[in-house]
């Protein structure tokens, strides 16, 4: 989707939940969402970009009594994890906050008061589980039984390992205790629904409209014409944003948590001096709204949330960008199978340009991503290394070696096609959310830059005189100036390398001097300036070094790689 110019972009990623540790299927809602407000940034976009901790819900509750801390102690933790791994993987967010704000408390209990006010909750009484050993009633993640649709072992909210239906409270049978193991009752209590069903025709209506990527709307569009349950949208916890005059209900975590990114937005521009400036977001229509999530949470993206805005009296999200799961080997991930990659573990062997390489290159966004070490190491050996690291590194060298400086030259017509060829694909790209389009784009460029100085062989020209060394020079000019388009093009994939390469160049310093993040797009096809001195470069990136075959086939990283 071609985003209308002269509105800001608001760009959010789904929040974490802050529960345990960021693995790699987290970041491919986040990785991409960053390239994409680089991008969009290059594109001459004002971008804001915002995200958060996920701070409430009972997985957090619950990991909290199992260590014997309070939830606020394991939000803290892992709030303080996820925001250092991002800034170590260079996702830069303009704001990361967390749903347990004071904000986030005000603006949810405005939005749910309005929602009451329009008629939109309703009060029901519930057969509830009950557990009388704990003396409590058991919210969803706390109660375990048997689904009522298949039969399989489940959870309180959702059938995890049979069917995958969402359930709502009081639906599971045979329910026990997940605390203390003992058997349930069921006792009545009182809760609060979101009319959920009242919203078909809007809901079809509004996806007909909605941008992003088409998985999230095809999926979301057969929901709406199947049936819409109503939500229930309390808990009886502790834990959470209190339902508007209730002491003893908090909202469901997936009220509060959508509405961050509204708090967030307002925070940010609090921050920035601007009091009143969220609303030009979510009240005026004055922004471009696009949601990074996974598959997964489709439905709390293009059902719930809408739904709930529109009851509220806000405006509604423009596109929904939804990528395909990350599974390991071909395996689902789960933590509790050990089937896990986390960040830290990659990170401690592998640069992270080269994870947010992979996770975009590897396959199309919408698409499932099978991790493999052996696929990540093919990838990094034949294009980062094989590709774009002999690239950058013959012709620097050989550059830097026999002239300096960017030698005199013409940029030849054949060079500025390629380059402007590129330039439109990755454009085309970045409208499609496909960015694995935009790195094959620009790779494929360097392999131009290395087909077009191999086959203009320069070396030879240099024993030829004079005449001989000027075409040398113009031809490493020419293969510089497609490398200089490269760093243009792949900055928002490999920003730290790069940012590298642009000041090889000598991009960064004299007169012209500027900052790769900062630069637009057109700057690929601007002429590189002859006389700018170019530095020795180092490697890019190291070969991916397995020292068996058995490295490659388990899920731990061979421990050799160092970055
Ligand atoms: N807290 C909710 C989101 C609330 S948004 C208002 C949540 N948190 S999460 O920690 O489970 O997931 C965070 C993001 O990572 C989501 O976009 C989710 O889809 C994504 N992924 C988590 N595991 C994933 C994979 N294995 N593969 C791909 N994406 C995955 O959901
Ligand atoms: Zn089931």
């Amino acid at each position: 989707m071609k985003l209308p110019t002269e509105k800001p972009v608001l760009v959010t990623s789904a929040l974490p939940y802050v529960n345990g540790e960021c693995h790699i299927g987290h970041l491919r809602t986040y990785v991409p969402a960053d390239i994409y407000v680089r991008m969009l940034r290059k594109m001459g976009y004002e971008v804001v970009f915002v995200s958060g901790s996920d701070t409430h819900g009972t997985p957090i509750v619950l990991s909290a009594e199992a260590q014997g801390v309070t939830p606020e102690e394991v939000v803290e933790k892992y709030h303080e994890h996820f925001r250092r791994t991002f800034a170590e993987l260079n996702v830069k967010f303009d704001y990361f906050g967390r749903t347990d704000s004071e904000t986030n408390h005000k603006r949810t209990a405005e939005i749910v008061q309005r929602l009451v006010e329009n008629g939109f909750v309703y009060k029901k009484v519930l057969k509830q589980a009950f557990c009388n050993t704990c003396g409590r009633f058991l919210p969803d993640r706390y109660v375990e039984g048997e689904c009522p649709y298949c039969g399989a072992v489940a959870r309180g909210d959702e059938c995890d390992q049979g069917c995958s239906k969402h359930l709502e409270p009081g639906e599971i049978l045979e329910p026990r205790c997940k605390v203390c193991g003992s058997k349930a009752d069921f006792k009545d209590q009182e809760h609060f629904f979101f009319k959920l069903s009242s919203f078909a025709d809007f809901l079809a209506s509004y996806l007909e409209g909605l941008g992003g990527t088409l998985n999230a709307r095809n999926y979301a569009r057969e929901w709406v014409r199947k049936e819409l349950r109503d939500w229930c949208v309390t808990r009886s916890l502790e834990w959470g944003v209190k339902f508007p005059g209730r002491e003893d209900l908090v909202v469901y975590v997936w009220v509060d948590a959508p509405i961050g990114y509204i708090s967030f937005t307002e925070e940010l521009l609090k921050n920035r001096g601007k009091e009143e400036g969220w609303q030009r977001f979510w009240k005026e229509d004055g922004a471009t709204v696009v949601h990074f999530i996974g598959t997964d949470i489709i439905y709390h993206h293009c059902i719930f949330w809408p739904a709930m805005l529109k009851g509220a009296g806000y405006s509604l999200p423009n596109a929904v960008v939804a990528s395909g799961m990350v599974k390991i080997d071909g395996k689902t991930f789960s933590k509790t199978r050990g089937n896990v990659v986390w960040v830290s573990e990659f990170l401690e062997r592998f640069h992270p340009d080269a994870l947010r390489y992979f996770l975009v290159a590897h396959s199309s966004h919408t698409k499932e991503l099978d991790f493999s070490w052996g696929a990540f190491a093919t990838r990094l050996n034949n294009e980062l290394v094989g590709i774009l690291g002999n690239l950058v590194h013959r012709v620097l060298s050989f550059g830097y070696k026999n002239f300096g400086v960017v030698p005199e030259g013409v940029v030849k017509e054949e060079v500025l096609v390629e380059i402007e060829k590129a330039k439109a694909e990755v454009v085309r790209a970045v409208e499609e959310y496909e960015f694995k389009k935009l790195v094959d784009a620009a790779m494929g460029l360097a392999n131009f830059g290395n087909s077009f100085f191999q086959r203009e062989e320069p070396w030879h020209l240099l024993k030829q005189g004079e005449a001989g060394r000027e075409r040398c020079g113009e031809i490493v000019k020419n293969v510089l100036q497609i490398i200089k388009a490269v760093c243009v093009f792949l900055d928002a994939v490999l920003p730290e390398k790069m940012a590298e390469v642009w000041e090889g160049l000598g991009m960064k310093t004299g007169s012209a001097g500027s900052d790769l993040r900062s630069v637009r797009l057109e700057e690929a096809v601007a002429e590189i300036k002859s006389g700018q001195r170019l530095k020795k470069p180092k490697k890019m990136f190291e070969r991916f070094l397995a020292t068996a075959e058995g490295d490659l086939k388990s899920p731990q990283p061979p421990s050799r790689n160092k970055k």
